[in-house]
């Protein structure tokens, strides 16, 4: 959504303040939530010039022209649209699908940081996912993502450089750069990262942290080199320790971690100040998107807990712009701001029965009244796994020339979390085979980023289920092809369904796919629209779990395979990585 400048603006609102022009909409009857006075005031009329407001009191009437549309709100509830301060938006669904439904949840901004599509795509998939949001009914900005690589000496996800990150950062609606996702390369002082952090500060933009492990002068050094925010606290004294260094706090609530209700309760027990907290999802599932909503969902949860309404939606709208120094245009309801504007009739449900971006109305009656345009997207956007073969099962072979091995395996303590292990396994065939009485399994990460033909195959423990192979081609944030399997002929299959769809979430068994979902924008979205990808990607997990999968998500254990901010050992297409030790790992002892 392109918004007018307020300096552009300022003669011509001025002007219907005083009633010397005349608004294009009023709102009459509004019983306003003012973020800025923590009141509501009943009775207030709202003045609206093509996006902006122009005056907002007890009565609107010198403002009415002939042409001004009148709406009477009847008395209903008016608040600031929401703002989600920190989510990828490079997953599972289209932007204009993730679009609509954060319209009709009433989040109306959207801060992006899309990671995996550079990591996929580069620079160039940056610039083209900006393209693809610029004409969408919601405001979204971006940041240039500063997690990667997530550890050079492993990674090989695709960065920006210097150059091409200042480039990016002139691109409309770029505000700096996101979390900063290794604190050891700032406080080590990493050349490449302090230049950047240089480059963002001097040109006044903005950069959000990931603090996740520091404390005390580690936590320090990062905030005094010019990260001013974090969303990674998971309890009340992570928040109080940056709150106290006079960080600004994302509290999540998303689909990866769910942090509100460890945190809110002290935050009200301890009167500890709000201004500095906003609410984040950091990216969210389309079943939870569906099933729970967006920064909707975080004020609801916020109010069961025991805070104020009014200060929950502060915190969901005019704190996440003041954090990204946008408070002259957006926020609250006030003159001179960007009409964002959200008509509730019940405010404990908080179920937006208007929305207004810009001026514009795009929901009434709780339903979308806008045309969602067709997102031009690029081919090359499409073909993103680059394998040039047909896998065989020869591909998955370990190979030994004894009659068992003992093997290096990834253990699972849940979806996310692993641990090292060793299994005694069988050769067959000078083959080292998975075995199902010990719930060991092959798992591979295969290049499908940059076309090398270069995969690691080793062994995972604890994944359960009755299934030949499962495998994603989004992983974070690396991108491997991760497949998990019980034998190499369907984990071939499951390989080359991958690449024939360019991308997605298959499962196979005995040859035949049991659940599939497709994700072939940069093998990490669907072109689906929501509810479909949801009946899809909730098909994934279910039948995942009516095989056995030990696991609630099945779906994030491809997912997390390669992350190597995560304890203990990681699969790459490169090896097989112990995280803490920073070293790679033999897969068959011996
Ligand atoms: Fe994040």
């Amino acid at each position: 959504m392109k918004a007018s400048s307020l300096a552009s603006m300022i003669g011509q609102l001025n002007k219907v303040a005083m009633g010397e022009k005349k608004a294009d909409i009023v709102l009459k009857n509004c019983k306003l939530v003012n973020v800025y006075s923590r009141e509501i005031m009943p009775q207030t009329q709202i003045a609206i010039l093509k996006d902006r407001i122009a005056y907002v009191g007890k009565d609107a009437s010198h403002t009415v022209g002939e042409k001004t549309a009148i709406i009477d709100l009847e008395e209903k509830f008016v608040t600031p649209g929401f703002a989600d301060s920190h989510i990828h938006m490079d997953q599972y669904i289209l932007p204009s699908e993730l679009a609509k439904h954060s319209l009709l949840c009433g989040t109306t901004a959207l801060f992006s940081d899309p990671i995996d599509i550079v990591s996929v795509c580069g620079y160039r998939g940056f610039r083209e996912f900006v393209k693809m949001t610029e004409n969408l009914p919601i405001r979204v900005f971006h940041m240039i993502p500063g997690g990667l690589p997530v550890d050079r000496k492993f990674s090989h996800a695709r960065t920006m450089s210097q150059t091409e990150q200042k480039k990016a950062f002139e691109l409309e609606n770029v505000l700096g750069m996101g979390e900063v996702f290794s604190w050891t390369k700032v406080t080590t002082r990493d050349p490449n990262t302090i230049q950047s952090l240089n480059y963002i500060l001097e040109n006044d933009g903005i950069i959000n942290g990931h603090t996740a492990g520091a404390s005390d002068k580690k936590l320090n050094a990062y905030i005094a080199s010019g990260i001013f925010s974090c969303h990674e606290p998971i309890d009340y004294d992570q928040v109080m320790e940056r709150l106290r260094l006079g960080m600004w706090v994302m509290v999540r609530e998303g689909s990866i971690r769910r942090d509100l209700d460890k945190i809110m309760p002290n935050v009200l027990s301890q009167k500890t100040y709000f201004d500095r907290l906003m609410f984040c999802t950091d990216g969210i599932t389309p079943k939870d998107l569906l099933e729970f909503g967006m920064i909707d969902h975080c004020v609801r949860k916020s109010v069961s807990i025991g805070m104020e309404l009014i200060d929950a939606i502060t915190i969901a709208s005019r704190n996440c712009f003041e954090y990204y120094k946008m408070g002259k245009d957006l926020g609250g309801i006030a003159p001179g701001k960007l009409a964002d504007i959200l008509v509730f009739d019940d405010l404990n449900k908080l179920k937006p029965d208007k929305v207004f971006v810009g001026g514009k109305l795009l929901v009434a009656h709780g339903k979308s009244v806008f045309k969602n345009a067709k997102l031009a997207i690029s081919k090359w956007m499409t073909e993103t796994v680059k394998v040039r073969r047909k896998f065989t099962e020869k591909d998955f072979v370990v190979k030994s020339k004894k009659n068992s091995a003992q093997a290096l395996v990834i253990r699972l303590d849940t979806e996310i979390i692993t641990r090292k292990d060793h299994e005694d396994l069988c050769v067959k065939d000078g083959n080292v085979i998975a075995s199902q009485e010990k719930d060991v399994w092959k798992v591979a990460a295969i290049d499908r980023t940059h076309g090398t033909g270069q995969q690691c195959v080793g062994f995972l423990k604890n994944f359960g289920g009755e299934i030949g192979a499962f495998g994603c081609t989004q992983s974070f944030h690396e991108n491997d092809l991760i497949i998990v399997g019980s034998n190499e002929k369907d984990m071939a299959f499951v390989a080359n369904d991958l690449v024939k769809t360019q991308g997605g979430m298959t499962a196979v068994r005995d040859g035949k796919i049991i659940c599939k979902f497709e994700m072939p924008v940069a093998g990490l979205v669907s072109k689906l629209p929501l509810e479909e990808a949801v009946i899809k990607y909730n098909e994934v997990d279910k039948t995942l779990i009516e095989t056995g999968c030990r696991f609630k998500q099945p779906h994030l254990i491809p997912l997390f395979l390669p992350f190597l901010a995560l304890p203990e050992i990681r699969i790459l297409y490169n090896g097989i990585v112990d995280v803490k030790n920073r070293t790679y790992l033999k897969i068959l002892d011996g």
